[in-house]
C-alpha cells in the first residue's frame, strides 16, 4: 500500500513499515491536509509566504514578498519594517499571554526558575538598557558564551531588541573555537558565565573567555553571569557581573523595541565547513522570523497551551529557532534544562516530562540512542502521558532507536516528527506533519514551499531509489543571507555546482523511496558529525597542527552506534619526534583544549605521509576505508 499522507487509519502497518498517526491527532492538527497545500504552496510560493507573514506583527508590511533580482542573494519581505523580538514578547503584554510561564528552567543541580512572558520582558528590557549603557548600537555584533541558562536566551533577546546581533558560540567550545570566533566577528561585547554544571562537575567558561580575550584582542566588555560560584579573574574595566549591572537603577526599565529593516541582520551563527575557517552564516529578523514560526507551528502542532522540550544546546542553530524563536513567537512555553540528560540518573528527562507535563519532545538520534543504553525501566517509572509528540533532528535516525523513542517513550501514541534542516536553512526543510504516516528512518516530505530533488553530479535527478545529491530548487524565507565578510564563500559553496540551474547543494547524499519520502543517509563532504555536532575536518587538523610535534594531520569520521560518528586522525611528526601512546594521549587533549570536549580524537595513528591526489588534497576516503578495513577504491588520482 502506499503511503497516502492524508490517510485517517492508526496503528501499525507492519508489512510496510508504516505508522499512521491517532486519530485524535489528525482530528486536532493544525494542517489537517498536505498534498493539496503543498501542491498551492508550489504554484504560488509567495501567496504562501505572504499569508503566513500577515500573521506576524509588522511596524510597517512588507512591498515585495521576495525578491531575487540579485540571485542567490535572496531577499524577502523587502521594504517591511519588523522586529522579531517585538513578536516574540512585546505582542504578548497585550493579551493573557503575558501571564503565561514562557520559560520552566531547571539546573543540573535541581534548582528551578520561571518567567511568565511579562517577566521575561521585564529582564530583558533591562539588560538591553545596559547593552546600550555599555555602548552597544544597532548592528553591533556581540558574542554570547554561556551554559544553557535563562540568561542566555535573556542575552540573545536583549540584542535583538536593540537591534545588535548575537554570536552565540556554543558554551562546550573551548578557547581557539571562541578566540576564532570573536576575532572574525569583531565583537567588541562578550556575555558569558563563570561556569555552568555538567555531569556533577562545574565547567570553567569564564576561564576560556579569559585566555580567548587574550587571544583576539577585540573585546572591551565582558559580562559576566554568576552560575557556579567558583572564583574567576576579572579585569579592571573590562569585566562586570551581571547582577552588579542588573541593579543598576536606569532611568527606564522600558527599553524600546528598535524598528529594524525585513533584512536585516538578526544573528551570526558559526557552522563548520569543508575547508577553513567556520563560517559566520548571517540570518535575518523578517522571514527568519516567518520561517520558524510556521514550520514549528504546523510540524509540531503548537497549542496556545503547549508545553514545549526541545532538549538541545541555544548555541547550536537547533536552539535558535526552536527554543528561542519559534516557540516565543508562537507564545508556548519552553522548558529548559541545563545538564546532561542521564544525570545524576538516566531518569532525569522522563522525571522532568512527568514533573512539568511536557507535551512535545525534540530532541537528537544521538540522546535517544544514548538513553536507549539503560533499557525502558528508567522511562518507565514515569509518567509520560502529557506527551502528545515527539521530534528528532540533527543526524540520520536509526530505525531501532526510532523504535525504542516510539514505543518506550511515546507509548506507540506519539508520532515523530524527523526534520532535516541546517544552519543555513534556519528552519525545517523536509519534514513529517503530525497527520502524515510515518516511517523509521525517513524525515518524509518536503515542508511547504520546497522543491527537492536528489541529482547526480551533473544534474540529473537520479532514478527513484538511487543515492544522490540532495538539492533545493527554491528560495524560503528562513535561508541564510550569506557568510559574514564572505559572499564569495557563500556562493561557491552552496550555489556554485549547481549555478545554472539556480539549486542550493545542501551537502547530504540522500534518495527517494517510491512513496515519495526522503532518506536522508550523511555528508558528501568532510563535515564530520559526532553526537549531531558538526565539525569540519579542516578545524581538528589545524588544532592538531598548532600543537608543537605535528606537521601534517588529517580527521576523518569512523561510524559508531551510539553518536553515530566518532574522530579518527591520522598525524605526521615533525623531523626527530618519536610516536608514543603517551604523545597520542597529549594530541587527544590538545584538541579537547582547542575546539571542545565533542572534538577530542577517538584515534590518533601516526603515519610517515598522508594519501595525496597530484594536487596536493588528502584523500580522506582513501583514510576511510583503510581505517575500516575495506577495499581503498581507485587510487588512479593518489600521488604516489
Ligand atoms: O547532514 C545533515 C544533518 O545535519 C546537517 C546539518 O547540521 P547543522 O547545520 O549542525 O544543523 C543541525 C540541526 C538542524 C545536515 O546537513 N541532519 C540534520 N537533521 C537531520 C540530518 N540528517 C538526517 N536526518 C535529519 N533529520
Amino acid at each position: 500500500m502506499a503511503a497516502n499522507t492524508t490517510t485517517m487509519e492508526t496503528g501499525t502497518d507492519s508489512n510496510n513499515n508504516l505508522y499512521f498517526p491517532p486519530k485524535d491527532i489528525v482530528r486536532k492538527a493544525n494542517v489537517k491536509e498536505y498534498e493539496t497545500l503543498y501542491q498551492q504552496s508550489i504554484d504560488d510560493r509567495e501567496s504562501f509566504w505572504a499569508a503566513e507573514a500577515k500573521k506576524l506583527d509588522w511596524y510597517k508590511k512588507w512591498d515585495k514578498v521576495l525578491d531575487d533580482s540579485r540571485k542567490p542573494f535572496y531577499k524577502w519581505f523587502t521594504g517591511g519594517k519588523i522586529n522579531i523580538v517585538y513578536n516574540a514578547l512585546d505582542r504578548h503584554q497585550k493579551n493573557a499571554t503575558r501571564n503565561k510561564l514562557a520559560i520552566i528552567w531547571e539546573g543540573e543541580p535541581g534548582d528551578v526558575r520561571t518567567f511568565s512572558y511579562h517577566a521575561l520582558n521585564r529582564e530583558v528590557s533591562k539588560f538591553a538598557n545596559i547593552l546600550k549603557a555599555m555602548g552597544a548600537k544597532k548592528g553591533d555584533v556581540i558574542t554570547i558564551y554561556m551554559p544553557q541558562i535563562p540568561e542566555l536566551v535573556i542575552a540573545m533577546l536583549a540584542c535583538a531588541r536593540i537591534g545588535a546581533v548575537h554570536s552565540v558560540v556554543y558554551g562546550g567550545f573551548s578557547v581557539e573555537a571562541l578566540a576564532e570566533r570573536i576575532h572574525d566577528s569583531q565583537s567588541r561585547i562578550l556575555i558569558t558565565a563563570d561556569g555552568g554544571f555538567r555531569r556533577g562537575k562545574t565547567t570553567h567558561l569564564k576561564a576560556i573567555a579569559n585566555e580567548a580575550m587574550q587571544r583576539s584582542a577585540t573585546i572591551e566588555v565582558c559580562i559576566t553571569v554568576k552560575r557556579t560560584g567558583e572564583e574567576c579573574y576579572m579585569e579592571n574595566d573590562r569585566d562586570f557581573w551581571y547582577h552588579d549591572l542588573m541593579l543598576m537603577p536606569l532611568d527606564c526599565k522600558d527599553c524600546k523595541t528598535e524598528v529594524m529593516d525585513s533584512e536585516d541582520p538578526l544573528f551570526i551563527l558559526y557552522t563548520s565547513g569543508t575547508t577553513g575557517k567556520p563560517k559566520g552564516l548571517v540570518h535575518t529578523h523578517g522571514g527568519y522570523a516567518v520561517y520558524t514560526a510556521t514550520t514549528h507551528k504546523y510540524v509540531f502542532d503548537i497549542k496556545a497551551e503547549d508545553r514545549w522540550w526541545c532538549a538541545a544546546d541555544p548555541g547550536w542553530i537547533t536552539g535558535h529557532s526552536y527554543i528561542v524563536y519559534a516557540p516565543l513567537i508562537n507564545g508556548a512555553t519552553i522548558m529548559m534544562y541545563e545538564g546532561a540528560p542521564n544525570h545524576p540518573y538516566p531518569n532525569r528527562w522522563w522525571q522532568m516530562v512527568e514533573k512539568y507535563g511536557i507535551n512535545i519532545l525534540y530532541t537528537s538520534p544521538t540522546a535517544i540512542r544514548g538513553l536507549m543504553r539503560y533499557g525502558a525501566s528508567w522511562a518507565n517509572r514515569h509518567d509520560l502521558s502529557s506527551l502528545r509528540l515527539l521530534g528528532s533532528v540533527g543526524e540520520p535516525i536509526n530505525p531501532e532507536a526510532w523504535k525504542w523513542y516510539h514505543e518506550v517513550i511515546g507509548k506507540n501514541r506519539c508520532p515523530i516528527m524527523d526534520t532535516w534542516w541546517q544552519t543555513e536553512t534556519g528552519g525545517f526543510m523536509i519534514t513529517p506533519l503530525p497527520i502524515m504516516p510515518l516511517k523509521p528512518g525517513s524525515c518524509a516530505k518536503p515542508f511547504f514551499g520546497n522543491e527537492i530533488a536528489i541529482v547526480d553530479d551533473h544534474g540529473k535527478e537520479v532514478q527513484q531509489g538511487e543515492e544522490g545529491n540532495l538539492i533545493i530548487k527554491n528560495p524560503w524565507p528562513g535561508m541564510a543571507r550569506t557568510i559574514l565578510h564572505d559572499p564569495q564563500r557563500y556562493v561557491e559553496k552552496y550555489w556554485e555546482k549547481y549555478q545554472q540551474q539556480g539549486w542550493y547543494l545542501a551537502g547530504d547524499s540522500a534518495r527517494q523511496d517510491a512513496d515519495g519520502y526522503y532518506w536522508v543517509i550523511g555528508r558528501i563532504d568532510d563535515v564530520i558529525k559526532v553526537s549531531g555536532y558538526r565539525l569540519g575536518s579542516a578545524e581538528i587538523e589545524s588544532a592538531l597542527v598548532s600543537h608543537p610535534a605535528v606537521t601534517e594531520a588529517a580527521a576523518i569520521a569512523l561510524p559508531d552506534d551510539l553518536r553515530g560518528n566518532i574522530i579518527h586522525t591520522t598525524v605526521i611528526l615533525r623531523e626527530g619526534i618519536a610516536p608514543s601512546d603517551k604523545l597520542a594521549d597529549e594530541l587527544k587533549e590538545h584538541v579537547e583544549k582547542e575546539i571542545g570536549p565533542i572534538a577530542r580524537p577517538a584515534f590518533v595513528i601516526f603515519a610517515d605521509k598522508l594519501p595525496k591526489t597530484r594536487s596536493g588534497k588528502i584523500m580522506r576516503r582513501v583514510l576511510k576505508a583503510a581505517a575500516m578495513g575495506l577495499d581503498t577504491g581507485d587510487l588512479t588520482t593518489l600521488e604516489e
